[in-house]
């Protein structure tokens, strides 16, 4: 019996083991965008849209800081990322604007919160704040901010290889799920949606409620958004910026959780990316364009003289970057002047965290097993 208890003590161990990541929701600032350094550590994509079909030219580093596209506001230190709109666009030329993709990446285990003052809307004008990873749809995309026209509510969604299903997702009451299958594949790559409820997340509603902050976790456990406009900015967020711990931030907006689709197996370590295309495959299809404006996407918004676009930017105060296990998730990219694709390599990070209520199941999970331990303990006492 005493030999049979010793050869069963690495199992329990093992198990204990096991249990050790299902509390991590605490995660460490890794890297911060911010003020005077934001633009340092991103690569301007410097050719026109051949990604989405927008009537855009995604300009260099150095276009974008001659024509003041990208830059530092000195009054405000907040970033400014916009749409040209001092240029007058003649037939068959594109107008000006920005995509800009984070050089490092950021694997399982990481957590991204952008604290924005203004996100870019209007006719024609298709923004997004989201992620990807360079072999995408393989390593999958996320979409924490996107949305195009005069829509007044942010569209949340993954997009994946084929397998990646939303099931039981624990997310507001108020979020509206669209759709549930996040392969590409489904529905001309429609991704698995969530739309907020609130019409602070988009456009005007948005700028008027002074901005807000999107928290984006990615975690074994499965991905979750949440959004806080400025008025509803957990202390968590604001107190310590050292540190993050998503278990205190109450049910996300949006929830993918590991159920139905493996995180380890459809992501990847992701780029962050901002961008602002127009018209193109969203903005620009008829049917989408004459559900907020009228009239023609590119001949009567894109041409002329850009009056159209004095709402067409990001202002952002922040980008900060969480991990749960220091630069381990992290994989660094060289300051390429191209469209960026990050030296190839094989981690993908693996640390876990969750949203509460994923916590409370697992560590109901843990207290079961702490009882069949407990059991197998007396057997052999
Ligand atoms: C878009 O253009 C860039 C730069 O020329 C090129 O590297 C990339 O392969 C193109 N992508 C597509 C989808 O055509
Ligand atoms: C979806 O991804 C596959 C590769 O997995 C690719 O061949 C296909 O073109 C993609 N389709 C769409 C609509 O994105
Ligand atoms: C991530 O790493 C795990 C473990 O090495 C592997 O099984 C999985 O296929 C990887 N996922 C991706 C998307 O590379
Ligand atoms: C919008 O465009 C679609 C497709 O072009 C058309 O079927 C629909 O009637 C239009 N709706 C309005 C309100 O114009
Ligand atoms: C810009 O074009 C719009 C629409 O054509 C026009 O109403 C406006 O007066 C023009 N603004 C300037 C400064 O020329
Ligand atoms: C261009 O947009 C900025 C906001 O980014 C605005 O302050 C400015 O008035 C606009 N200029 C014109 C000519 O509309
Ligand atoms: C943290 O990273 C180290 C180094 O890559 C790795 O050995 C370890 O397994 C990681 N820990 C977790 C919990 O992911």
């Amino acid at each position: 019996m005493r030999s049979a208890a010793r050869s069963l003590l690495p199992v329990v161990l093992a198990a204990i083991s096991l249990l050790t990541p299902v509390a991590a929701t605490n995660y460490d600032l890794v890297k911060e965008y911010a003020g005077s350094t934001f633009f340092d550590g991103w690569t301007f994509y410097d050719h026109f849209d051949n990604l989405t079909n927008g009537d855009a030219v995604f300009v260099s580093a150095s276009v974008a800081k001659s024509a003041k596209l990208a830059f530092v506001d000195p009054a405000t230190n907040h970033a400014i990322i916009k749409v040209d709109n001092t240029s007058t666009v003649p037939f068959n030329e594109k107008r000006n604007t920005v995509r800009i993709t984070t050089n490092d990446r950021y694997g399982l285990g990481s957590v991204w919160v952008a604290d924005m003052l203004h996100i870019p809307y209007g006719c024609s004008v298709w923004p997004a704040w989201w992620s990807q990873s360079p072999d995408w749809p393989v390593g999958g995309e996320i979409d924490t901010l996107e949305g195009v026209n005069l829509v007044t509510h942010n569209q949340m969604g993954l997009h994946t290889e084929s397998g990646c299903q939303v099931v039981n997702p624990v997310q507001l009451a108020s979020s509206i799920q669209t759709s549930t299958d996040c392969s590409n594949l489904t529905n001309h790559n429609q991704g698995c949606l969530v739309t907020d409820g609130n019409t602070a997340s988009y456009g005007q509603g948005f700028a008027a409620a002074g901005g807000g902050v999107w928290v984006t976790e990615l975690a074994s456990s499965g991905i979750s958004i949440w959004f806080f406009p400025r008025a509803n900015i957990p202390s968590a967020l604001t107190s310590n910026t050292k540190a993050i711990d998503t278990s205190t931030l109450g049910t996300p907006t949006g929830n993918w959780p590991s159920t139905g689709c493996s995180m380890d197996k459809f992501f990847s370590p992701h780029n962050l990316i901002f961008d602002i295309t127009l018209c193109g495959d969203f903005a620009g299809n008829p049917a989408i364009f004459n559900q907020t404006c009228t009239g023609v996407c590119y001949n009567d918004y894109v041409l002329g003289n850009g009056s159209n676009y004095a709402t067409a930017y990001f202002e952002v105060a922040s980008v900060r970057v969480y991990s749960s296990n220091g630069t381990n998730n992290i994989i660094k990219g060289g300051s390429s002047s191209g469209s960026g694709s990050p030296g190839a390599a094989n981690s993908n990070g693996t640390q876990t965290g969750g949203n509460g209520a994923v916590a409370m199941q697992r560590s109901m999970m843990a207290m079961l097993l702490a009882l069949a331990l407990g059991a197998i303990a007396r057997l052999f006492a």
